[in-house]
């Protein structure tokens, strides 16, 4: 039976990874071992074959053991023992929801319901580490990537709108502890319907600007704000990383030999786990837009077109009806007046599930059947 390593299932991707293994009943038919960085000497979770020790994620020499490693503990980790294991002669696949290795020349992005042509000759080929991707790629690719497996996409934008999750657990808390000291701040005010509208906002925009306002972990206030700046500056163009990302991630989960110009504002806003993202697609063709969407429509089995009234749009189209789910909805779809071949579209989708861990969750069904 082949051994699986479980590296960082219990932080927020690790723990949604463990909910959708055991929703789909995926612990059978290899064995699960659990390795921890911080809790040596406890048990491991119970996934049908009792308790068991924790092993240590850093000792290679038991990692060396396992026939694959599925790993959500993050870059660090990743860095530090994936190229010990490579140099001891491990040969198992490493399935990794980290960035650190997804730009390797020898790593592949995995999104199988866009890319599983490109994880096949990988597999066939002998390729052993397959990372997730970035959140807000993977969530585009599920959303519109119909588009891209026609080849009829000239260039894109997307402008993001993008989750209190994709920054952390702490950031989550952080955003509701921040909701929470605005709405105490302006009680006796929203209590009294009476009370004039802009003492209200004077009363909210002071408590964001004051001192005491939890921001550590943002650096800025969210609730009530936003924040259009995602991850650190890549000083040669300007873009933030998340932004370089949208182009860099997208062409190579694609395997795409002539890399499609993609690029957008990322933004943080105050949504809990979805991240939402608004696409400017300029078309090499100018198609009707019926064509266009049922194009989208092919995207995925998850992606859900929302008709473009105001009533669909508000129930289905945000992260309030999507998140915890595998729907992606893609609405808003219509032309744009700046010319021919330009669509616009709208899509949510939770970050935690297509963002993270479902594709890795996938990935290792991928790799198991491989194995045989
Ligand atoms: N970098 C993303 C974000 C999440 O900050 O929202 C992970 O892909």
């Amino acid at each position: 039976m082949k051994k699986v390593a479980f590296i960082g299932w219990r932080g927020m991707v690790g723990s949604v990874l463990m909910d959708r293994m055991r929703e789909e009943k995926d612990f059978t038919g290899f064995e699960p071992v659990f390795f921890t960085t911080s809790q040596l000497g406890q048990n491991g979770p119970d996934v049908g074959f009792g308790p068991a020790p924790l092993c240590d994620a850093f000792d290679t020499e038991k990692l060396s053991r396992m026939d694959i490693i599925v790993t959500c503990q993050g870059s660090d980790h990743t860095k530090e023992v994936h190229p010990k294991l490579r140099s001891m002669g491990w040969k198992g696949y490493w399935i990794d929801a980290a960035s650190a290795l997804r730009m390797n020349e020898d790593s592949i992005i995995v999104l199988d319901p866009v890319n599983r042509d490109v994880i096949d000759r990988g597999l066939a080929s002998g390729v052993k580490d397959y990372i997730g991707g970035n959140c807000t790629v993977s969530l585009m690719l599920m959303a519109i990537g119909g588009l891209f497996r026609e080849g009829l996409v000239e260039w894109l934008t997307s402008m993001t709108y993008q989750a209190a999750s994709g920054a952390g657990a702490k950031n989550m808390r952080e955003l509701v502890e921040q909701m929470n000291i605005i709405a105490k701040g302006a009680g006796p005010l929203l209590e009294n319907p009476s009370s004039a509208i802009l003492d209200l906002d004077r009363n909210v925009s002071e408590t964001i600007r004051g001192g005491a306002f939890p921001a550590a972990n943002f650096g800025a206030p969210l609730a009530g704000s936003l924040i259009p700046w995602i991850d650190s500056l890549m000083p040669e163009t300007g873009q933030t990383r998340e932004e370089w990302k949208g182009y860099s991630e997208t062409n190579k989960i694609l395997g795409n030999a002539a890399p499609v110009p993609i690029d957008g504002i990322c933004v943080r806003v105050g949504a809990m786990r979805c991240h939402s993202q608004g696409f400017t697609i300029k078309l090499k063709k100018d198609l009707h837009i019926d064509e266009v969407t049922a194009i989208i429509a092919r995207s995925s089995k998850w992606t859900k077109i929302i008709g473009n009234t105001k009533e669909e749009t508000l129930k289905g189209l945000s992260p309030a009806a999507v998140s915890g789910t595998l729907t992606v909805p893609v609405g808003r779809i219509r032309k744009m007046n700046i010319g021919p071949g330009y669509v616009a579209a709208f899509t949510s989708g939770d970050q935690l599930l297509w963002g993270a861990a479902e594709p890795i969750r996938r990935m290792l069904k991928i790799v198991l059947d491989h194995l045989g």
